[in-house]
């Protein structure tokens, strides 16, 4: 795993609303110098972006996720404010903030919401980007020297095991990472291993069952049933949103709530065509697949992109999930994780050795 630190302190530049990440570039121009997957750059540890990440790793999946921080913001903002840690205002006095020590945002990809961590970690705090592709830890690196993010370090890894000591951070977050992942549960079991007791774990993750697009087009039904099908293909749930509370629970997290943002999208935002993008990012797999030729995908995101440019069509591409929870004071979890390993246990046919021992050193 490689580190990279900058220097110490927040930039309340980070907070300025609806700025969105700057130097982001035009849509699909990739960000700057971000350049392509260097596999000889891969450190031991990260895995290799291109089986663990089912978008691929090139430079317009990056410049997409470069535009995803600007359109999630409103949303990471909520649910920053939900655990109370809403980032003041430009002007205000950052000793005032309530903040936290210390931040982890795992597959951070190029920017994730790593401008936002910074804002709300106390003065000399820390935030941490992990990532397992090096063009988005190069991205997010560079992002953060131009806006002199500082006490911020950008590493290459696994999110399933990231090497940190257990209850290293105050807040553990990962936005639209576990809906990528075959393996969910072994990431929110390292989110709770990751945060300090009584420290927050959080996630958004979407919900793309119901894709509301009116009036409804075929070719729209179309590309999205493409999106699903491709998608899927790597093991990701699509309907993982609605899974993370209960995953929560299981890794023996608490006081875990549960927010559900349907936002439509107007003729304009970029948000809108998110599957016509996806798809875009997916067209290889598509094609190697034999769901569709390159041809039909070009009329198909032809189409779409029409009917989307029509301000009367109402678009919503998916539901975002926020999910949140705190990691049991020490003595609690003791006895919480003792009764868990009693019901595994008498659940399986095999003793297995006690998960509990993983919060011992916390
Ligand atoms: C959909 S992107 C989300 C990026 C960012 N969190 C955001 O919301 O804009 C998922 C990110 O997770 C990363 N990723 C996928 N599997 C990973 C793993 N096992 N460990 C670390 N990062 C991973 C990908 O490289 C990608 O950058």
């Amino acid at each position: 795993m490689t580190h990279h630190a900058t220097a110490t302190a927040t930039s309340d530049s980070a907070l300025a609303p609806d700025a969105g990440p700057p130097d982001a570039g035009p849509p699909d121009a990739g960000p700057p110098d971000a350049g392509a997957p260097d596999a000889g750059a891969l450190a031991a540890g990260a895995p290799d972006p291109e089986e663990v990440y089912a978008l691929g790793a090139n430079p317009a999946e990056t410049a997409r996720l470069i535009r995803q921080s600007a359109e999630l913001r409103p949303e990471a903002l909520a649910l920053l404010d939900e655990l109370g840690l809403a980032p003041g205002r430009p002007d205000a006095d950052p000793s005032a903030r309530p903040g936290v020590g210390s931040a982890i945002d795992l597959g951070c990809g190029p920017l994730g919401i790593l401008d936002l961590l910074s804002a709300v970690v106390r003065p000399g705090g820390r935030v941490v980007g992990l990532d397992a592709d090096p063009a988005h830890v190069s991205a997010a690196r560079q992002y953060a020297e131009r806006r002199d993010l500082r006490g911020l370090d950008v590493v290459e890894g696994d999110a399933r095991h990231t090497g940190f000591p257990d209850g290293s951070f105050d807040l553990v977050h990962a936005r639209t990472l576990l809906i990528t992942i075959p393996s969910p549960a072994e990431v929110v079991a390292e989110m709770a291993r990751l945060a300090r007791p009584g420290g927050w774990v959080a996630c958004q993750e979407p919900d793309v069952e119901v894709v509301l697009c009116y009036p409804p087009l075929p070719a729209c039904d179309a590309l999205t049933d493409l999106f699903r099908a491709s998608f899927e293909r790597a093991g990701a749930d699509l309907r993982i949103g609605r899974r993370v509370g209960g995953m929560f629970w299981d890794a023996g997290l608490e006081d875990v709530h549960v927010t559900v943002h349907a936002n439509a999208y107007p003729a304009g935002h970029t948000r809108r065509t998110v599957i016509p993008d996806l798809v875009r990012s997916l067209r290889p797999v598509i094609v190697e697949m034999g769901l569709a030729s390159a041809a039909e995908l070009d009329s198909l995101d032809t189409a779409v992109r029409e009917h989307l440019a029509d301000p009367r069509v109402l678009m919503m591409p998916h539901l975002l999930v926020s999910t949140r929870g705190r990691k049991p004071e020490l003595r609690t979890y003791r006895r919480l994780s003792s009764r868990l390993w009693r019901q595994r246990r008498s659940a399986s046919a095999r003793p297995r050795a006690p998960t509990s021992g993983r919060w011992r050193t916390c």
